[in-house]
């Protein structure tokens, strides 16, 4: 009590959240679904301290501020309504740490809200359920809400749900990193301007159809039953930031270039798909049997700077050491 640290796995989505239904819940225009990624993680550790007069958030050694800051402060805020007048004073000491760039389309907001929420409310001295800890961590982050739960996980409306843990496939995603650089609007902004795009409402009517095959093909460990659905659903996705106003082109020349060879690739034979979030990287879904393969050949498209691959990770969960 006072002080907790929880570790959390970003995730990446199959079907995108893209869109809110309502702003000040955060709920989702749309149901989306993610595999959580084992090789990626951010570790959070939250000190209530008495006397303290502000929270100080410190992410991968730098003191944040601005919206960065705003951000932690109003989740803490929620935390300490929820554990009442004993914690309502209470300012907070908390400091992150990533294992990968943060803001380069990677959904470092997932593992980090994730986390954020486990060991804020853990130090508050509360101790939430799953359901409870995926409603609160989706106030701070949509995406945040599907990194609590294991493996492959659902978020229709309130809260995410495992619809298989991480055992059940082995399924890859190779990460082709094309820049570390942050990207120029965050996801977080961009949610506000589906709605001036004349495809938000196109792309919302095909979820459903991507969606079933999308767990489907998760069901019976069938890629290209529902590799098809994931790069139509991105697609889509990007088409929708592409044409709102303002315009988001999240998309570098080495994207496109990753794309291209994916499709190359999969006509040769190579069964591998592609996704890609609100920024450049490119995540490749293959079977672990040619995850190498798939690895060996990113590497070798011009432009393409690192790549990282990762199986099914792990829901957020709570660590007996602390980063200060
Ligand atoms: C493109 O969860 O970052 O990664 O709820 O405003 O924090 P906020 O948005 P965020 O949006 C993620 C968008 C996405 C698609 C996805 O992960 O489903």
């Amino acid at each position: 009590m006072g002080k907790a640290t929880a570790v959390a796995n970003p995730n990446i989505a199959f079907v995108k959240y893209w869109g809110k239904a309502d702003d000040a819940l955060n709920l989702p225009a749309n149901p989306s679904l993610s595999m959580s990624l084992a090789a990626l993680t951010t570790v959070t550790t939250v000190e209530f301290r008495p006397g303290q007069t502000s929270d100080t958030v410190a992410i991968d050694g730098r003191t944040a501020s601005g919206q960065a800051l705003e951000r932690v402060v109003a989740h803490l805020d929620r935390v300490r309504v929820l554990a009442g007048t004993s914690f309502g004073r209470e300012r907070a000491m908390v400091a992150s740490r990533n294992d990968f760039p943060a803001a380069t389309g990677l959904a470092a907001s997932s593992s980090a809200f994730a986390a954020l929420t486990l060991a804020a409310t853990q130090a508050a001295g509360l101790s939430l359920d799953q359901a409870g800890l995926s409603r609160l961590a989706r106030l701070g982050s949509g995406s945040a809400c599907r990194s609590v739960p294991a493996g492959f996980a659902l978020w229709e409306v309130e809260e995410a749900h495992q619809v298989a843990p991480p055992q059940h496939w082995d399924l890859r995603d190779a990460i082709a990193i094309v820049t570390d650089q942050a990207k120029a609007v965050g996801s977080h902004d961009g949610h506000a301007l589906a709605l001036t795009s004349p495809l938000h409402r196109a792309r919302l009517a095909a979820v459903p159809g991507w969606l079933a095959a999308v767990r489907d093909g998760i069901a019976r460990r069938d890629l290209a039953a529902m590799g098809p659905a994931i790069e139509a659903d991105a697609l889509a996705m990007h088409g929708v930031m592409m044409t709102s106003q303002p315009s988001l082109l999240y998309w570098l020349p080495a994207t496109v270039a990753v794309l291209q060879v994916v499709r190359a690739w999969r006509a040769g034979g190579l069964e591998v798909y592609f996704t890609v979030d609100a920024g450049p990287n490119v995540h490749c879904l293959c079977q672990a049997t040619v995850a190498g393969e798939v690895e060996k050949r990113l590497k070798a498209v011009p432009g393409v700077q690192e790549v990282v691959v990762s199986g099914p990770g792990d829901g957020v969960r709570l660590v007996n050491w602390h980063l200060f």
